[in-house]
């Protein structure tokens, strides 16, 4: 799992030197595949569910499962990039937000809570911690930067699947979750809006967009709890 989460950070490095305004979203996905079959691994989003490309790119008021296409990246875009790579039978799974450009103040605020929510949200998955400290420390920082939680899509379990069963929320469900054993392995993935968070899901049957269209950024990192507390495998 080191080694796909490894795989999974160094294309999404390769996605911030190559996003620029002028270049197509279907372009990224050319670029993110190859390294990741030159790497020995195999794009895990492709084919999944019928999924037909190798990485999501949602923009702006797109949340999450964008789908690449010859739609040109402009100046001024939140860009949120999703990529998986299955190696050796095992996954990593780990997405950033981009801005093209200089973001205005309150664009800047939602990158860097979402961010800064994902990171707290990490910390908190210490061994003998629950589901719940995890949700919990990303409520508390999006709060904070007043942005608003998109409820329907969580975090899960990931290993030789991409999506075991625990389910990680980016709320406090109110009652204590499941323990966090060492050894077990998630992706923590917070998505967060300027406006409201209510979505909806367009009719590609993918693109998961805000309902009013208010930007929306998404981070994610596959971690594993160990006994020195979380190691971030998809770390940059
Ligand atoms: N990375 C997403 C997740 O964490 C999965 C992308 S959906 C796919 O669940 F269809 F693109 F694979
Ligand atoms: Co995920």
């Amino acid at each position: 799992m080191r080694r796909a989460g490894r795989i999974v950070a160094d294309v999404l490095a390769l996605m911030e030197e190559e996003l620029k305004a002028g270049v197509t979203t279907l372009h990224l996905d050319s670029l993110a595949e190859e390294y990741i079959r030159k790497s020995g691994a195999r794009p895990s989003f492709k084919g999944y569910k019928g999924y037909p490309v190798s990485i999501c790119v949602s923009i702006d008021d797109e949340v999450v499962h964008g789908i690449p296409s010859m739609r040109v990246i402009e100046e001024g875009q939140v860009v949120s990039i999703d990529v998986g790579a299955i190696w050796q039978g095992y996954h990593g799974d780990g997405a950033r937000t981009f801005f093209v450009g200089t973001p205005p103040a309150d664009t800047a605020r939602l990158i860097d809570t979402t961010r800064l929510s994902l990171l707290a949200g990490i910390a908190a998955a210490v061994p003998g911690a629950s589901v719940e400290d995890i949700s919990g420390a990303v409520e508390d920082v999006a709060v904070e930067g007043r942005c608003d939680i998109v409820r329907p899509y969580v975090g899960h379990g990931i290993g030789t699947r991409m999506h075991e069963d625990l389910q990680v929320p980016n709320y406090r469900q109110g009652r204590r979750g499941a323990e966090l054993a060492v050894g077990v392995c998630m992706a923590i993935e917070p998505m967060l809006a300027l406006g409201s968070a209510d979505v909806e899901t367009l009719e590609d049957g993918w693109t998961v967009r805000t309902k009013d269209h208010s930007l929306a950024a998404h981070f994610e990192h596959t971690i594993a709890v160990t006994e020195n507390g979380p190691e971030i495998l998809t770390k940059a």
